[in-house]
């Protein structure tokens, strides 16, 4: 490996200023929103085009140099921290709008680009684009291909994938590529685009995306669900479904959650109520009552305390606005605090929720849980404030994904494995899924310099320690 020598090749390569090397704008780089230990890259490269990230990434690829791709740096699991020696590849400065192309119903868009700029710009052409993970104020893009992100829309919009026509990538050689179709339909050879999206910056890096939209729905509404406990929430979805309303999203919150909320929200939320569900619906303006009144009624039937409606928009947003800060209220409720991102068949939530209860008690882990439980993916949050309660943390930890694993689910529904989860891996896939993986990895970076030390637990040991 040559640091040097590589960074002598990029610096040729880039626009002037390119290549950062003062240890305080490196240390910005060293972290994500996890509790991933930092690690401050040898320098941050800021790329302006795929023709530079190209040059840059032959370069790591000719002197062996770890370099780790980051747009937002919002991710939850260590995905965008470098390796010790290693560079960071930031893509907030290509960040531009292509074009939307109404009639197309697509846009195309660079990986800097904030999701939530996103948002305003196509919903202001009367299209819409469907996955809003709730950092979607600084959360890019990019990261959201790389991680497939999802959020409180994903029940009836999907998560990122689903939206994916065609990509530009580099792979870790510097070539560059064209995955995906940007058209509607497309079967043309293996279906690259979804396997880079997922892999967490491994695979290639992602320089610009044409994405689906669909005409943006007329009317939105909010229902605010109270529920006398946790086990009344999945009698309450089934009934949702079973009255055949696929409202847009479905979130939960628990007692301890709602608790913490409660000062937040701005509406009075009956003191007797052990859990919540935000419920919201869209679609035609002279729909929206009807479905309103479908939603309240069924609730009510299924065992809810109470429903409130929130029309207004200022109302709305001062829901939003504390749901999507959800995690970061939580942060602050303890010294140490780690987040799990487990989903079940929605079917099994009540099991799971019983589970976070019991591994609370068994291990002496204070557990809040809150989460998109249309999707059965909840946000167990393990919150805790002596160093030496750790091991007991890790335990209830494991406890959770093996008996999430038992009940027929996964590790991450939108956060990804990154550096935190790669440990736990093996729990969800046998040994030769795994191996099957690495070999794919090995095909598109031979050298493997692209985000080493991400995903698979041998690779995260070697580049991450004890994480
Ligand atoms: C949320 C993030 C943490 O749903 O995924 O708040
Ligand atoms: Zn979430």
């Amino acid at each position: 490996m040559s640091l040097d020598a590589a960074l002598l090749a990029i610096d040729r390569a880039c626009a002037s200023g390119a290549v950062v090397r003062e240890l305080e704008r490196r240390e910005a780089y060293a972290r994500d929103e996890s509790e991933t230990t930092p690690v401050v890259p040898e320098a941050v490269i800021h790329a302006r085009s795929a023709r530079e990230v190209s040059a840059i990434l032959r370069a790591c690829h000719e002197h062996r140099v770890p370099i780790t791709p980051r747009a937002g740096g919002t991710g939850r699991v260590g995905g965008a921290v470098p390796v010790p020696g290693g560079l960071v590849l930031a893509l907030e400065g290509m960040a531009d709008l292509r074009g939307v192309e109404a009639d197309d119903l697509r846009v195309v868009v660079q990986p800097g680009m904030i999701l939530g700029d996103l948002h305003a710009a196509v919903e202001a052409e009367g299209l819409f684009y469907g996955p809003d993970p709730n950092s979607l104020a600084s959360c890019r893009i990019g990261g959201n291909l790389a991680c497939n992100a999802g959020g409180p829309r994903a029940f009836r919009y999907g998560v990122t994938r689903d939206w994916v026509l065609g990509m530009e990538v580099v792979t870790a050689d510097g070539t560059i590529l064209r995955v995906g179709k940007p058209t509607a339909k497309g079967v043309t050879g293996y279906d690259l685009a979804s396997l880079i999206v997922g892999s967490e910056g491994t695979l290639a890096v992602i320089t610009e995306a044409t994405l689906r939209l669909v005409p943006r729905p007329e009317a939105v509404a909010t229902l605010l669900v109270f529920l006398p406990d946790a086990r009344t929430l999945g009698q309450a979805i089934t009934a949702t479904l079973r009255a055949r309303v696929m409202p847009r999203c479905l979130e939960f919150l628990d007692s301890f959650a709602l608790d913490v909320l409660r000062p937040r929200m701005g509406l009075d939320v009956p003191t007797e109520a052990g859990a919540m569900l935000l419920v919201e619906v869209d679609g035609d303006e002279a729909d929206l009552d009807g479905l309103v009144d479908r939603v309240g009624s069924t609730m009510l039937g299924a065992g809810a305390l109470d429903v409130l409606i929130a029309k207004s928009g200022p109302e709305r947003e001062r829901l939003w606005s504390a749901r999507r800060e959800m995690s970061y209220t939580m942060r602050a409720q303890a010294r140490f605090k780690l987040s799990e991102d487990v989903v079940v068949p929605r079917s099994r939530i009540a099991d799971l929720l019983a589970t976070c209860a019991e591994l609370s008690e068994r291990h002496g882990v204070r557990v809040m849980t809150y989460g998109h439980a249309g999707d059965g993916n909840l946000h167990v949050n393990l919150l805790w404030d002596d160093p030496d309660d750790r091991p007991r943390v890790d335990a209830a930890i494991r406890g959770l994904f093996e008996r999430t694993i038992a009940l027929g689910g996964t590790l991450s529904g939108e956060h990804g494995i990154g550096v935190l989860k790669a440990p736990y891996l093996p729990i969800e896939q046998p040994a030769p899924l795994i191996a099957l993986q690495e070999r794919i990895k090995e095909v598109f970076d031979p050298r493997g310099i692209l985000n080493p030390g991400k995903i698979f637990p041998t690779a995260a040991r070697r580049f991450h320690g004890g994480c």
